[in-house]
């Protein structure tokens, strides 16, 4: 069923937004540091048209479900529509001067959801697009990243980075964007043409809100306070004083952000020299700093991580916010067949996604 099932006339507007893996580079969004994700091709598509009887009216395909409503008040038990309402917020409480229209919409998504490749992100980036287009009010992409990520933080509720928004409105395919979170300068960057990324559903199903994300956010700022220091991100590795943060959880927190910038910038060097083994590497310490330090991984994230390696990845890591969902993994083109088919034999073709 398509929009015109749905509403009886065409779209007026149809805009989307992709789906993100990080490569490298978690928690460090938020506390100043570096990212290193690249553009996938799942993708949200936003159709919407003007609705003269002053409703919203939004259906979602993924939930074949239709929502009405003509506020934009966040229902009290974590409704995907609340996502929808908070767009809609975000974008009129930016553009006062816009008169309030009410809109049909219907959503479609072919990006798996709550597995840790910013699904959220590109639903309000895709939704933020279209009311742009709609308006013809020209915001820039990079401030559509900012109201996007407005949305999670001060209307959703989530202590969320800029990283997915950004890429997700921004990023290319087949380039990795590497993006400085304090002053959102970017570069896009060619991958070498040996390289290839592969992700595996762990089949963990996360949900940001409910996982420990805010809490580790939390931790993060009191290691930034007790260091006495406005972002991690700036805090040198060799200079990193962990005698100065009280709680040792927090110290292990730190330690990974830290410890993880600088394998970003490093990651980064790889990609430029096209070091593979050594980019693999910094993927594999970035697994293990994540899952020790950060405790954000779970058992069944690790084993995949494990066998994709010994399978003949050259590096493999849980991406995204955490606690389960997909992982990524290196592999040299030449060698890929070979790796599939030995990964193929503890998971099936279902759960692998070539990048
Ligand atoms: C989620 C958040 C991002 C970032 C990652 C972890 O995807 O939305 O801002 O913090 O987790 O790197």
């Amino acid at each position: 069923m398509g929009f015109e099932d749905i509403f009886k006339h065409k779209p007026q507007i149809k805009e989307s937004a992709n789906a993100r893996v990080n490569l490298i580079g978690e928690h460090t969004d938020y506390t100043g540091g570096y990212v290193m994700p690249t553009l996938l091709n799942f993708k949200n598509t936003v159709e919407l048209s003007k609705n003269d009887e002053k409703k919203f009216v939004v259906f979602s395909q993924y939930f074949n479900e239709k929502k009405v409503f003509n506020d934009f008040i966040k229902s009290k038990n974590s409704d995907w529509s609340d996502y929808i309402k908070g767009c809609f917020f975000i974008f009129f409480d930016e553009n006062k001067k816009i008169k309030l229209e009410h809109f049909n919409m219907y959503i479609k998504s072919t990006i798996p959801l709550g597995r840790g490749i910013s699904s959220s992100s590109a639903l309000c980036v895709s939704i933020l697009k279209a009311l742009n287009t709609y308006f013809n009010t020209q915001i820039n992409e990079k401030h559509l990243a900012i109201l996007a990520k407005k949305v999670e933080n001060e209307y959703i509720g989530i202590s969320s980075g800029i990283m997915d928004q950004m890429v997700s409105s921004i990023g290319r395919y087949e380039k990795a964007f590497f993006l400085d979170c304090l002053n959102l300068k970017y570069e896009l960057i060619n991958f070498p043409s040996n390289w290839k990324f592969c992700l595996i559903d762990s089949e963990v199903q996360r949900n940001l809100r409910s996982s420990s994300y805010n809490d580790r956010f939390n931790e993060l700022k009191i290691a930034e306070k007790e260091l006495d220091v406005e972002y991690l991100g700036g805090v040198d590795l060799n200079k990193f004083d962990s005698d100065k943060i009280s709680d040792p959880t927090v110290i292990k927190r730190a330690r990974h952000v830290v410890s993880e910038n600088n394998r970003v910038l490093k990651a980064k060097e790889c990609l430029l020299k096209d070091d593979i083994n050594q980019f693999g590497k910094l993927m594999i310490e970035s697994h293990n700093s994540y899952s020790k330090d950060f405790e954000a991984s779970t058992a069944d994230v690790d084993e995949i991580v494990k066998r994709s390696f010994q399978c003949g990845a050259l590096g493999a890591r849980l991406t995204g916010g955490g606690f389960g969902g997909f992982t990524v993994s290196l592999i040299e083109k030449e060698k890929f067949s070979d790796w599939y088919k030995k990964i193929n034999k503890y998971y099936p073709k279902e759960k692998i996604f070539e990048v």
